[in-house]
């Protein structure tokens, strides 16, 4: 995607073919930077951190993560150390986890001569594969659009969270139909939820459409059921942190609740995700998915920018008030319409899953 009329990926190599760069996404969308990874700590630290963060990104930036790992030290013992690191910095995205044994895999059978470069390349494959997953998703979503669409006014399509070509290596998830469709001129309206508590639909997919030049509105979290209540919602479309065989979808917290007003008002709800988001190992989401508890700080304050241009965080709470922080939750695959995926769209279910990914299924 462009910036500054500057073509950007999330994540790249440096000319040396070593050091790692990635967008600086927690400065968003106020200043934007770039930050330099050199070793597997610096990648962790920035999964962690959430300087790199959306399911997709931080997969790729895992297997990354260990190649830079490999470049230090190929033996077996560095390339475990590194893997439970990374491993460890998030626990719901399972493409995280899905890079790194892919990585790990691979790594571990190579003489450790052939190591570093064979990782840079694993690495360097998975972040095309990404960005050609994201295009198709957009592609066959974008068709989904183009069937909503209606003379009299846009089509108008709510999304929560960031989803867009931030949260993976290019294009996005639930933003790249979006984007699709945008281009091929299909009229199009975006309800950004703001997404607390962190914000990233207010910071980081309002900076996307803004980008891209698609018109767009920014909205309490909880605005999202009263328009769908009122007509003024076509579609949702959500990403996914990590989907079951079943079809159920874990995605940023309050992806539950759009679900339902949804499903009681009628508005299809889609979820795009790439098949590295499908957990083949579980089916019940509800049960069997880690959530990710953050520091209650996120809740209790607010960060933002002061009218002189500084980074501001305000406090909400009064002092002594605890607050807990989940950051995902699971939206039960009976309330997701269709699943966009790399290779087409399927009813959330697991005869839909295995029909459209016979070879991944197990
Ligand atoms: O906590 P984040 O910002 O990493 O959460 C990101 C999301 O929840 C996205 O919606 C998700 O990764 C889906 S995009 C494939």
């Amino acid at each position: 995607m462009r910036i500054d009329g500057r073509d950007y990926r999330t994540i790249w190599v440096d000319a040396d073919g070593r050091r790692v760069h990635v967008i600086d996404q927690a400065l968003l969308p106020h200043r934007f930077e770039t930050l330099l990874l050199l070793d597997c700590a610096d990648a962790a630290r920035a999964i962690g951190e959430m300087k790199v963060r959306g399911a997709p990104l931080i997969g790729v930036t895992g297997a990354y993560g260990l190649a830079l790992a490999a470049w230090r030290d190929a033996s077996d013992a560095a390339i475990e150390a590194a893997y439970a690191l990374l491993l460890a910095t998030r626990p719901t995205a399972v493409n995280l986890r899905w890079a790194l044994d892919r990585m790990r895999a691979l790594l571990l059978r190579a003489p450790q001569s052939a190591r570093a470069d064979l990782a840079y390349a694993e690495a360097a494959r998975i972040a095309e594969e990404d960005i050609a997953a994201c295009e198709a998703i957009g592609d066959f979503g974008a068709e989904l659009i183009r069937k909503a669409a209606r003379d009299d006014r846009p089509v108008n399509i709510l999304t929560h969270c960031n989803a867009g070509w931030l949260c993976a290596v290019d294009w996005g998830t639930a933003l790249a139909p979006i984007y699709k469709a945008a281009r091929a001129g299909i009229p199009i309206h975006v309800w950004v939820d703001e997404t607390r508590p962190r914000n990233q639909g207010a910071s980081l997919t309002a900076f996307e459409l803004i980008g891209e030049g698609v018109s767009h509105t920014v909205i309490a979290d909880n605005a999202g059921g009263h328009l769908m209540q009122h007509g003024l919602v076509d579609l949702v479309i959500v990403g996914s942190d990590r989907t079951t065989r079943a079809g159920d979808v874990c995605n940023k917290i309050g992806t539950y609740l759009k679900a339902l007003a949804a499903h009681d008002n009628g508005a299809p709800f889609y979820v795009g995700l790439p098949s590295a988001t499908i957990d083949w190992r579980i089916a019940d989401g509800v049960k069997d998915i880690p959530i990710e508890e953050r520091s209650p700080r996120e809740v209790t304050h607010i960060s933002g920018r002061a009218p002189d241009g500084a980074p501001v965080e305000v406090q909400l709470t009064p002092d002594g008030s605890p607050a807990r922080n989940f950051g995902f939750d699971v939206t039960p695959a009976r309330l997701v319409t269709g699943l966009i995926t790399e290779r087409g769209v399927c009813a959330a279910t697991e005869e839909g899953l295995k029909a459209l990914f016979p070879d991944l299924a197990s």
